[in-house]
């Protein structure tokens, strides 16, 4: 079986969030299924030229988004993949994939429009694929143009398959868009892509793909009742005969703390507790925090109301009373970078904060050094982080949502090896924290899970089976 899996981020060519760790990996993995995977994703022109290995295919497309455009074909191999990077320098050659701090760029629907049409193109080029997976919003066009227009009428029988990693961010637009990007106006109602007087990129795949999931069985109940469904769960309730959730996985070759070039020590589950040692040693030196021996909690993230900080408004004194200490690494709105860089400035010695920066290798020092790894996540499509995390022989302490109830058990229970916490209050909360360092006082135990988690497995390899029999069923008309 062929097919392309389309994203608007791909790791390690550009990646904001999970998105990009979830399509630079399946694809590795699916290939143990006998499914041959293509990624397609915008060649961002500023951020991977002259970086990998990539290569123009001297393939043009010809595309027709507010007038004629020609998109280039660029290729490149060199991650265990094959991965399509179309080029459109006016729309992407940009200094971030979506929009600067001030807001989003406010031709997105012409850039996204655009790549759509140019992914269909291409797959009509090449002929010979049985199944589109399309990813988030901004591929949500796709089923639309497929199904809907003359224009690819001879691909039509191509299936669908849409996952949908976060259901807060819609691509929302004023009506007005709907002829520039060339969508029939009789689609614009609410069984179409209308939703209250706009345009909705999300719906349209929800709407017009063959078949729909998210990233786990927890978020794919959640998202079809009106507190988590953004305004789309009535829509979703009536596609849920064809609406699954399939949990994450992360790439085990990525991230592994024996061979990770960032982190101060190596380390497997043989000498996990002196590695991870070292590593906590070495993070405070470089940070200027004192008292290794004091239960280490890290943070990256995104930070995003999502992401449940505002916990720490309401608890923060109370938090740094204890005896603790947190790193945190993270960029987002305003208010939490705010937020963070206070709470440096106030409680210095118990906690170091690196905001506003996207950085790769910092983030994977955390990952090895914490003892526990933070996520009191309001909602959680799936999360990787946690899973990141343990990996590293790191604990997470999570919110009971979404994919994070899926993938990390309690140690209330006997085979337990997380801690969760089920409401978003200031309580409970501290509560979550002072289970944390009570598990750390206990080092035998504590101990003894650092090495259970590390040696579970949340790689892809499950996972990518569940895609690769979705895939199939579609291919053979059984869904
Ligand atoms: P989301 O996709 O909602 O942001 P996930 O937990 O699924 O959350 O994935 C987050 C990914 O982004 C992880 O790989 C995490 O390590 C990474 N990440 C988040 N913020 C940063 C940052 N500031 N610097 C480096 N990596 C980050
Ligand atoms: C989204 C979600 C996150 C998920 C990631 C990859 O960004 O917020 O929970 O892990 O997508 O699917």
């Amino acid at each position: 079986m062929k097919i392309l899996l389309v994203s608007s981020e791909v790791f390690p060519y550009a990646k904001t969030g999970g998105l990009a760790d979830v399509a630079g990996a399946l694809p590795k993995y699916l290939k143990n299924f006998g499914v041959e995977a293509y990624v397609v994703l915008p060649f961002y022109t500023r951020i991977v030229e002259g970086k990998h290995n990539i290569k123009d295919t001297g393939i043009r497309l010809v595309v027709n988004i507010d007038g004629e455009r020609e998109v280039k074909v660029f290729e490149d191999n060199s991650y265990g993949y094959r991965a399509y990077l179309l080029r459109y320098d006016p729309y992407f050659d940009r200094e971030h994939l979506y929009g600067t701090k001030d807001g989003d760029y406010p031709d997105n629907h012409l850039r996204f429009g655009l790549f759509d049409k140019a992914v269909l193109k291409l797959a009509e080029k090449l002929g010979d694929i049985d199944l589109l997976h399309i990813n988030d919003w901004q591929s949500g066009l796709i089923p639309l143009y497929l199904k809907h227009t003359e224009e690819f009428s001879s691909i039509r029988n191509i299936k669908v398959l849409l996952t949908i990693h976060n259901i807060a961010y819609q691509g929302l637009f004023p009506p007005d868009v709907m002829g520039p990007l060339g969508i029939p106006s009789h689609l614009f109602n609410m069984e179409g892509i209308e939703f209250y007087g706009k345009v909705n990129f999300l719906k349209s795949g929800i709407v017009y793909s063959d078949a729909i999931n998210t990233v786990s069985p927890t978020y794919a109940k959640e998202i079809q009742t009106p507190e988590y469904g953004y305004g789309l769960d009535g829509i979703l309730k009536k596609r849920s005969n064809v609406l699954f959730g399939i949990i994450n996985g992360i790439d085990y070759e990525v991230w592994n703390p024996a061979t990770d070039k960032h982190i101060y020590y190596n380390y497997s589950i043989k000498n996990a507790i002196t590695g991870k040692k070292e590593n906590k040693k070495a993070l405070f030196k470089d940070v200027g925090l004192k008292g290794t021996c004091k239960p280490l909690f890290g943070i990256v993230s995104r930070l995003a109301k999502q992401k449940g900080f505002d916990v720490f408004l309401e608890v923060q004194d109370r938090l740094f009373e204890r005896d603790l200490k947190l790193v945190v690494l993270g960029s987002g709105d305003k208010v939490y970078n705010d937020l963070f860089i206070d709470l440096a400035k106030k409680y210095p010695g118990k906690i170091y904060a690196r905001i506003g920066v996207y950085d790769e290798a910092f983030a994977r020092k955390i990952y090895a050094a914490s003892d526990f790894f933070l996520m009191p996540s309001v909602y959680e499509p799936c999360g990787l982080g946690q899973m990141i995390s343990m990996r590293f022989g790191t604990i997470p302490v999570v919110r009971t949502t979404g994919g994070l109830k899926d993938t990390v058990k309690d140690i209330q229970k006997e085979d337990g090896y997380g801690i969760r916490f089920d409401n978003l209050t200031g309580q409970e909360f501290l509560n979550a924290i002072d289970r944390a360092i009570e598990l750390y006082k206990d080092t035998k135990r504590k101990n003894a899970i650092v090495k259970k988690i590390m040696s579970m497995d949340f790689s892809w390899n499950n996972s990518a089976g569940e895609y690769s029999k979705l895939y199939e069923k579609l291919v053979k008309n059984e869904i």
